[in-house]
């Protein structure tokens, strides 16, 4: 120590010296709040010179805005040491703490404030608080789209005696696995009936009491997908201000979750999934403990899982565990038997609805039995509708019918019958047949665009070129 006096003694400059080489900014006053020093940090936080600082007191530069509001005039009058946060030039701010310098016998002879720049800190918690209201927002937004089939009521799941094998088959599975407690998996193209299925194997099960909740695996960002299904503590995102949210599963307490689109669903997750699935606990974001959750998964897609697995973009375990009860959704066509009863009984629920007599010509009936129905029983159901209100006579006869059903066996034919058309033109028929498919089958411009591989703006060029007329009714897409 003595040492120490001594070379601050010998070498004044050596007490400066360490003053500039803080990082903070180091402001020196006397007891009364006058100036005395500041080191080139505080110069540079105040936008001004240390000539124009020195000697003034630090309630007059408050007075001018210098700084807002002064931490060493604040402690000199609390007689304290005190911390606030200082507003400066430019808006930046600071959190600066004053401490009262005292002498042996415990009177104050100086004041000293540092300073340090939080401009970003505030910027960045700010940033996360948007980040967290956004989060929000989505959320609700997810958890809307999640009781989207609340307000579908109405959709009756159809069991008549059904004639095709595989619709038969399915039904029994459907029972069977309504009748056990186990994670089920159905699959199928799309429109085949795969969401209405499990909303009827809830309701068949002993859960049926519980909540059905669903969650579209692939209409929700990978990054918000976590947080959705498994819910985040408090603090996990901005610190202390976070919230904390149960997730999906969480919900589904003692009832049925539904994930759609399983296939959608990143490895990561995936494994979290399997996890639950063995254990019945799950981790929510940010958590140390544990949770359990009473809850029977369903998942359901389209997409050919076992591919997924080899191709390694799906995990082997889970397929394996959520493949021991599987139902097949039947493709339309591959259930013809069935297509006319189907066709009859949306008619006959359409006529009641919109009060209308109308009925099918022979002709219609039998190119319903041909065509390949991409998008399977929503499309028929669709065009059954849209058929019932908009066809002119009570006949509905081929003419009615969308192009495409009629063209199917023009176009399948044009590559070797045709001597009028040129490989160009073929190729552009079959392109827009393809789109045509797709739009049908996906009942959006975005789905259809994955189907096909290509970008949406390179299909809506293409939609454009082939002057494809589209509708959009209840958001739902269809060709006119
Ligand atoms: N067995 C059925 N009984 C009644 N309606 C059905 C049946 N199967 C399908 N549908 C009709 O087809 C429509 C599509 O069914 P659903 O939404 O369940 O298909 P999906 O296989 O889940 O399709 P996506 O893969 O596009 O999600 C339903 O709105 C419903 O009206
Ligand atoms: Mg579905």
């Amino acid at each position: 120590m003595e040492r120490l006096f001594d070379l601050f003694h010998q070498n004044p400059e050596l007490f400066i010296g360490i003053l500039e080489s803080i990082n903070d900014a180091i402001y020196i006053t006397d007891q009364e709040g006058t100036t005395l020093w500041i080191n080139t940090v505080s110069e540079t936080m105040f936008c001004l010179p240390r000539s124009v600082i020195i000697g003034r007191n630090v309630r007059d530069l408050e007075r001018e805005g210098v700084y807002k509001p002064s931490v060493i005039r604040k402690a000199l009058e609390e007689g304290k040491n005190v911390s606030v946060v200082q507003e400066v030039a430019e808006g930046r701010r600071y959190i600066a703490t004053g401490h009262l310098v005292k002498n042996k016998e415990g009177r104050v002879i100086a004041a000293v404030a540092h300073s340090r720049d939080i401009t970003e800190v505030v910027k960045n918690a700010t940033k996360l608080q948007e980040i967290e209201e956004l989060l929000d927002k989505y959320s609700t937004y997810i958890r809307k789209l999640a009781n989207v089939r609340e307000n579908r009521k109405g959709v009756e799941y159809i069991n008549f005696g059904w004639k095709s094998n595989s619709r038969v088959t399915a039904n029994k599975i459907i029972e069977k696995i309504a009748a056990v407690d186990t994670m089920s998996l159905i699959v199928g193209e799309t429109g085949s009936g795969k969401s209405l299925t499990a909303e009827r194997i809830h309701s068949l099960s002993k859960r049926r009491t519980g909540p059905f909740v669903e969650i579209n695996s692939a209409s929700i960002p990978d990054s918000l997908l976590e947080s959705e299904l498994f819910g985040y503590e408090k603090g996990s995102f901005t610190g202390a201000t976070s919230k904390g949210k149960p997730g999906l599963i969480k919900a589904a307490e003692g009832g049925t979750l539904f994930l759609d689109e399983i296939g959608e669903i990143p490895l990561h997750l995936q494994a979290k999934i399997l996890h639950f699935l063995q254990s019945k606990t799950y981790l929510p974001i940010g958590a140390r403990e544990p949770q359990h959750a009473d809850v029977r998964i369903i998942a359901a897609t389209n997409r050919d899982l076992e591919n997924m697995v080899t191709e390694g973009t799906f995990r082997s375990d889970l397929f394996y565990r959520m493949n021991v009860l599987t139902v097949k959704m039947p493709a339309l066509r591959e259930s013809r038997n069935d297509i006319e009863d189907l066709a009859i009984y949306y008619l006959n629920l359409f006529n009641d609805k919109y009060n209308k007599k109308k009925h099918f010509s022979d002709g219609v009936v039998k190119t319903f039995l041909q065509y390949d129905w991409p998008g399977n029983v929503r499309e028929l159901e669709n065009l059954i509708e849209r058929l019932v209100i908009l066809s002119e006579d009570e006949l509905i006869e081929d003419k009615d019918l969308p192009q495409k059903m009629m063209k199917q066996n023009i176009t399948s034919s044009v590559p070797y019958h045709s001597n009028k058309a040129t490989m160009p033109e073929i190729l552009e028929e079959m392109e827009k047949k393809m789109i045509i498919d797709a739009i049908e089958k996906g009942n959006s411009t975005r789905k259809a665009a994955k189907f096909l591989g290509v970008t949406q703006s390179l299909l809506m060029r293409r939609i454009r070129k082939y002057n494809i007329q589209l509708v959009v009714e209840e958001s739902k897409t269809f060709v006119k």
